[in-house]
């Protein structure tokens, strides 16, 4: 079976993805310290699978760790790099976290994947890259924002560090995806959405304050220009979203694929925040005390794909 590594495979998305490459006949390596994500994580990966996934606890900016890793596995087919920190706000407090993290990480795996003749590469990009658009919905040619946190300056500037890697090495192949706004769980709910501490994202937020673990949601504005008021997103179900990441790998492999291309993964269709409250509460049946606050810094109003390509 074709190892495919994958960094931060123990989170939201990785572990779902994990899941959906053995399923198309891939092997995982797990590459995850779980400074953002749960040993049960990793249980439920293995619960789906059916035997136990191979996973090294290790950080993945450790290049001595990562190249005993690497000696140990062999022959790796391609890499799916999810790990890195995601906390827009704290970004702004503590940016070299993320400058550290997030393109020091990258760097890392990209030198380590020459040396060991690992020629493709996934990314996970965001599409915190275009700001707040001038069209809709958003296409992968539109001109990247001025980031809006030092967060989204780490996916502009890993996406630049990407193309310039794969036009100096004609060996090597990315996938970018632009991904949308990821919610919902594994249907075995043996994986799904594990945020340590309180959520910063509106799903977990709401689920949790339907299972009573917070006191109320609060809806960040709606004096904006929307039909109801509240910021538009474009909600991917999680599942989905990893299967892209297959298929982004069996697209590397095929005839004429481009070195470096990008992909905006999402489902097309923009929501707003009260009709994701109302179409929790309608399917659950489940109460949802929530209040409408002021504008959350840094929101845009609206976002969702154009996902023609
Ligand atoms: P997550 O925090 O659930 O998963 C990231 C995983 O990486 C965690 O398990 C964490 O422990 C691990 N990790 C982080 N740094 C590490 C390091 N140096 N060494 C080893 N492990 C490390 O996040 P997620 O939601 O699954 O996001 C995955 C990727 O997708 C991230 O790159 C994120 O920026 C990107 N992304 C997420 C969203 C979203 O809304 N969830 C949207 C767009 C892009
Ligand atoms: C969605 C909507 C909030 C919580 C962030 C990152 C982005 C990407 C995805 C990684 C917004 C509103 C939220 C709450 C609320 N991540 N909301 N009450 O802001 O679209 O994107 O995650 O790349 O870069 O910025 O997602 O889930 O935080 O918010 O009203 O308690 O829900 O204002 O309109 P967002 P989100």
């Amino acid at each position: 079976m074709k190892k495919v590594l994958v960094t931060g495979g123990a989170g939201f998305i990785g572990s779902h993805t994990c899941v959906e490459l053995a399923a198309a006949g891939f092997e995982p390596v797990i590459v995850d310290d779980l400074r953002n994500s749960q040993e049960r994580a990793i249980d439920g990966i293995g619960r789906i699978m059916g035997r136990k996934p191979s996973v090294h606890r290790i950080d993945c900016c450790d290049a001595g760790a990562m190249r005993r890793m690497l000696a140990t596995e062999g022959p790796i087919h391609g890499a799916i790099h999810f790990a890195a920190d995601k906390a827009v706000g704290e970004s702004v407090n503590d940016p070299l976290k993320y400058y550290h993290n997030n393109i020091g990480s990258l760097v890392l795996l990209l030198r380590l994947m020459k040396e060991h003749g690992t020629q493709r590469i996934v990314f996970s990009s965001s599409c915190t890259v275009y700001g707040q658009p001038e069209k809709l919905p958003v296409t992968e040619s539109a001109p990247d924002r001025n980031a809006m946190s030092p967060y989204g300056f780490t996916k502009i500037a890993c996406e630049q560090m990407l193309r310039d890697t794969t036009s100096s090495d004609p060996a090597l192949k990315a996938v970018l995806l632009r991904y949308f706004n990821p919610v919902g769980a594994h249907p075995s709910a043996h994986i799904g959405e594990l945020p340590l501490g309180v959520p910063n994202n509106l799903v977990p937020f709401v689920t949790q304050t339907a299972a009573g673990l917070r006191k109320q949601l609060t809806v960040f504005g709606t004096d904006y220009d929307t039909p109801d008021g509240s910021c538009i997103r474009d909600y991917i179900h999680v599942v989905d979203l990893a299967k892209a990441h297959v298929r982004a790998l069996e697209w590397m492999e095929g005839e004429g694929a481009s070195s470096c291309e990008v992909f905006n993964i999402g489902t097309g269709k923009g929501n707003s925040v009260l009709e994701v409250i109302n179409a929790f509460t309608g399917e659950t049946g489940a109460p949802l005390p929530y209040v409408i606050g002021p504008r959350r810094a840094g929101d845009t109003t609206a976002v969702y794909a154009d996902t023609t390509k």
